[in-house]
């Protein structure tokens, strides 16, 4: 039974030793529908851990991760995101001699979700379906304002504006949740504030519920509905990025740190 009646992703109980160390300890909590959810925590928390286990690349030891009510512990990455669940990666993944346009009109494809065998979808694609992906990339890169790139490659363009590339590609998977690994890791001020904003208008746009895990307190603060801090694979904190931040326990895990 949800917790919540709108929750989408309930994570319960999650627990992941590796020989001895334990980097999840009974993790529960949940994604409503449509918000933006922010993981934080020190170095080694278990928040990548975490990612892993909902994306289906670790398989946690106990507990349950369901999804729109579906049980997901034991799928494997690609049926996880063919339920609707997109990622980006810590570090930038596209195919940076492909045009920003072919690397969207992959993912829509399907590419991403199943593999590519799926290649052969596209071959079989009708002139019609050909306009709509080419419409709705179009949509999702106005959105994400890399609508003037479409046709660059995507390796020749800034690591901040790859992000959002990732971001849009995500978003073309047309996935109820997306999974962001460090959203800003390794950019500027500006980058930084620029991703924040096209994480808010995607959200609120397409209404897709956002799941981050991020070392950016300021912006995790700025952009997200609620929060959840983990500490030696432990939830020590969960509520209203004002409520988090004043939490005895995280002041305490970060004392010297970023908070
Ligand atoms: N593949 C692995 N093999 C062995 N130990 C691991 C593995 N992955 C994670 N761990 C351990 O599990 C704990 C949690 O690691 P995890 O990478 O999930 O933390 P994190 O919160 O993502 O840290 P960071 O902020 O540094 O990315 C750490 O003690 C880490 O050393
Ligand atoms: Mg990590």
């Amino acid at each position: 039974m949800a917790e919540h009646a709108t929750d989408l992703l309930e994570v319960d109980g999650i627990s992941l030793s590796f020989s001895g160390v334990k980097a999840l300890d009974g993790v529960t909590f949940s994604v409503r529908e449509g918000e933006v959810f922010a993981v934080i925590g020190p170095n080694g928390a278990g928040k990548s851990s975490l990612f892993n286990c909902i994306s289906g690349v670790y398989r946690p030891q106990a507990g349950s991760v369901r999804f729109g009510g579906d049980e997901l512990i034991g799928l494997k990455p690609h049926r996880v995101a063919r339920k609707g669940i997109a990622r980006t990666f810590q570090n930038v993944e596209v195919f940076p001699a492909m045009t920003v346009q072919e690397n969207l009109l992959l993912a829509r494809d399907g590419f991403m979700k199943a593999g590519p065998l799926s290649c052969m979808v596209r071959i079989g694609r009708s002139a019609r379906e050909e306009r709509e992906a080419v419409v709705a990339v179009q949509r999702y890169a106005e959105m994400l304002r890399i609508d003037h790139l479409l046709s660059a490659p995507v390796g020749s363009l800034p690591h901040g504006t790859q992000k959002r590339i990732e971001l849009a590609r995500a978003l073309a998977m047309e996935p109820r949740l997306i999974l962001l690994d460090e959203p800003v890791a390794g950019m500027n001020h500006d980058e930084t504030s620029e991703m924040g904003e096209a994480i808010r208008t995607v959200n609120r746009e397409v209404g897709v519920a956002i799941l981050l895990v991020e070392h950016d307190m300021t912006m995790v603060m700025g952009i997200s509905d609620r929060v959840c801090a983990l500490d030696f694979g432990q939830r020590i904190a969960l509520g209203t990025p004002a409520e988090v931040a004043r939490d005895a326990l995280v002041v305490n895990a970060y004392l010297g740190g970023a908070l």
